[in-house]
């Protein structure tokens, strides 16, 4: 099936969808983006994703073309047009496109904005939630503001392409002998009755996906210690895990060939995974 996709405020066939060569996100990964998942045809923790998109926006001092409103409006007509019901919601805004200079370029250039759907089917249910992952672990190479959720992606894909060949699903990146997070997810650990993941800092994206399951699971009276931990606390924890808007909750089974606890899936993950579920469907829109 053709697409529609949302490119500069039309709606069009995603063969007839274009951005230019000049284009900044093309030439400099001048570019900031979001993913937002889609359960039963409604959009999850999309308030979260507005925001952060701001925040990254504000931070790198680039334009925003559209309004939260608008925003909302076009997430849940491609929804619709595109009939997805488990599935994502890429969007992507850059700086646009104007002559090569590092400078960015004057207020007359604005911003490109385009935004599409991935059907997920099996989204909710995969079947990774019941056998875990295995991660390798990669030093952290990446730039020194992870927290703005930019489009240069390329080492996170070269730790993907990493993991591939070790035979894993993921690589943790390592920095000072401490994890800063996944490919792209926030990593935690579980030991004894505390859930232990990285505090907010420039060395992690702010996940959205995290902030939700550390309020679950502070509602639900777990402890929660926000710190770094090394790689070794980890392959001697109980359990791990990792978040995302794309995973949710995903149990983590192995680090660089060492089980996790038991080697399954643990009781933790399970049960925030079920919770983060539960209670984002029920503010979904
Ligand atoms: N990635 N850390 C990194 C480096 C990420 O790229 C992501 C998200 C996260 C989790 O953030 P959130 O819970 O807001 O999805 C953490 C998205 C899913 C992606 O690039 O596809």
């Amino acid at each position: 099936m053709t697409r529609t996709v949302y490119v500069n405020g039309e709606y069009m066939p995603e063969t007839e969808a274009t951005v230019s060569i000049f284009d900044r996100g093309f030439l400099f990964a001048d570019g900031v983006y979001e993913v937002t998942s889609v359960i039963g045809g409604k959009l999850l923790d999309f308030d979260g994703h507005a925001v952060r998109l701001q925040r990254s926006l504000d931070e790198l001092e680039m334009k925003n073309p559209i309004s939260k409103e608008d925003l909302l409006e076009v997430h849940r007509e491609l929804v619709r047009t595109n009939e997805i019901e488990e599935g994502l919601v890429y969007l992507q805004i850059t700086r646009g496109a104007a002559d090569r200079d590092f400078a960015y370029p004057g207020d007359d250039v604005e911003p490109t904005i385009v935004l599409f759907t991935q059907a997920k089917p099996g989204l909710a249910n995969s079947p990774k939630a019941k056998e875990g992952m295995k991660v390798i672990s990669i030093e952290d190479q990446r730039w020194g503001r992870r927290d703005i959720k930019t489009v240069q992606l390329l080492y996170p894909s070269m730790g993907k392409m990493a993991a591939k060949a070790a035979g894993a699903d993921d690589a943790w990146m390592v920095e000072d002998g401490h994890v800063t997070e996944g490919t792209s997810n926030n990593a935690y650990i579980v030991k004894g009755n505390t859930i232990v993941t990285r505090q907010l800092s420039n060395d992690i994206l702010h996940g959205i996906t995290r902030a939700a399951v550390l309020r679950f699971a502070k509602e639900a009276q777990m402890n929660v210690e926000e710190r770094a931990f090394t790689l070794q606390e980890a392959q001697a924890a109980d359990e791990a895990f990792i978040t995302s808007a794309s995973t949710f909750v995903m149990p983590v089974v192995e680090i660089d060939g060492q089980a996790v606890g038991t080697g399954a899936p643990g009781s933790v993950a399970a049960r925030l995974r079920e919770i983060y579920l539960d209670e984002s469907l029920k503010t979904a829109i």
